[in-house]
């Protein structure tokens, strides 16, 4: 069984091809942020825009590089949502288009499942594992218990955190996209008498905010003259951490709860590429216990290969789409998850 996936639900057009024997036959991902880049954030029109440029072209790269036609393939696999809903429109009209030409199953896929099953491409990972998942529009700890089966114990009230990481980056005027700016600025400073607040942590449940850690970092900064940026960036990173590892131990317990003989915690998105965040997770899971699954940081961020999987494995269980369904800018994973006051721009 083989599958294209179609990925336009920020700022990367993606597509991929992936087999049922977790082999990839291609994977070609187009980053926009040099056309993001002057506004320091993602722009829903500039990407759509950017989308519609871009994606025929990305598919037929795909497409060649598998050494595949359009009939060779058993389904069309597209991000149906949740999204900056402009670019996933243009993703989803793209793969419903292909499908009725050809007459091949059309997957329409959630883009958090996507990111929820990737450990289960690179790894075989059996279910049930706890996924945390961090990125620019995300930051939620959820368990997977099968295929459809998504139970989100905690989410942000506010910001996410890679949200977070752009906006304490472009304070400490560190290039966007921020995570990796200031990923590097840390590695050269001393967080050492610098305070600031974590957030939720101590408390109940795995529930995250970080708004007020962004806004401890602003005002640090306007009460502060002479700090360096790298001190600071240390400072943030550390918090970060610190708050991830109370969380992210609350959730394995909530977890087990469910699971006893839960093994792995799986970490997804963009911010899954931070070492620093990857270190903390893994002395964590070390002491619960625990294997820490962190995929390859191609296939941790934004990416057709993981909508190619999720579409192999909807297929597989015979769970395809109409041709008239919607794309959607909201969609959760767990449609029982009690509503978050989440106030984030993105799903
Ligand atoms: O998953 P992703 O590529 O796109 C979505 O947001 O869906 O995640 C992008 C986010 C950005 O906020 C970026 O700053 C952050 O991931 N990021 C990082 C690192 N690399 C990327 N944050 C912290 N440390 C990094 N090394
Ligand atoms: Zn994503």
């Amino acid at each position: 069984m083989i599958v294209l996936g179609i990925e336009t639900s920020c700022d990367e057009t993606a597509a991929a091809v992936v087999d049922d024997a977790r082999r990839i036959h291609a994977n070609v991902v187009l980053s926009q942020i040099a056309e993001h880049r002057p506004y320091g954030g993602v722009v829903p029109e500039i990407a759509a825009r950017a989308h519609v440029e871009q994606i025929d072209g990305l598919i037929q790269q795909a497409m060649a590089e598998a050494e595949l036609n359009f009939t060779d393939l058993d389904g069309i696999a597209a991000t149906a949502g949740p999204g900056l809903i402009g670019g996933v429109m243009v993703g989803l009209v793209t793969g419903k288009a292909i499908a009725a030409a050809t007459g091949k199953p059309l997957l329409a896929i959630n883009h958090l499942e996507g990111h929820a099953l990737t450990p289960r491409l690179t790894d075989d990972l059996p279910f049930p594992y706890l996924l945390l998942l961090v990125s620019g529009g995300h930051c939620q700890l959820v368990l997977i218990e099968g295929l459809g089966q998504y139970r989100r114990l905690g989410t942000t009230i506010d910001d996410a955190v890679g949200e977070a990481f752009d906006k304490v980056a472009k304070m400490l005027g560190l290039d966007y996209p921020g995570g990796p700016a200031v990923q590097a600025a840390a590695e050269k400073g001393d967080p050492g008498g610098i305070n600031l607040p974590r957030p939720m942590a101590g408390r109940e449940g795995c529930d995250f905010s970080f708004s007020g850690l962004k806004t401890a970092v602003r005002r640090l900064l306007d009460n502060n003259e002479g700090l360096r940026k790298e001190d600071v960036a240390a400072a943030f990173q550390l918090a970060v951490g610190d708050v991830m590892v109370d969380r992210a131990g609350n959730g394995i317990e909530i977890a087990q709860g469910f699971h006893a003989n839960l093994s792995h915690l799986v970490i997804a998105g963009g911010v899954a590429a931070n070492t620093h965040l990857r270190q903390r997770l893994t002395s964590l899971c070390q002491e619960r216990g625990l294997s820490l699954i962190a995929p390859p940081p191609g296939l941790c961020t934004d990416n057709g290969a993981m909508i190619a999987w999720a579409g192999v494995e909807r297929l597989s269980a015979g769970l395809y789409d109409p041709l008239d369904i919607e794309a959607r800018a909201r969609w959760p994973l767990d449609p029982d998850a009690k509503p978050a006051p989440f106030a984030g721009k993105k799903a």
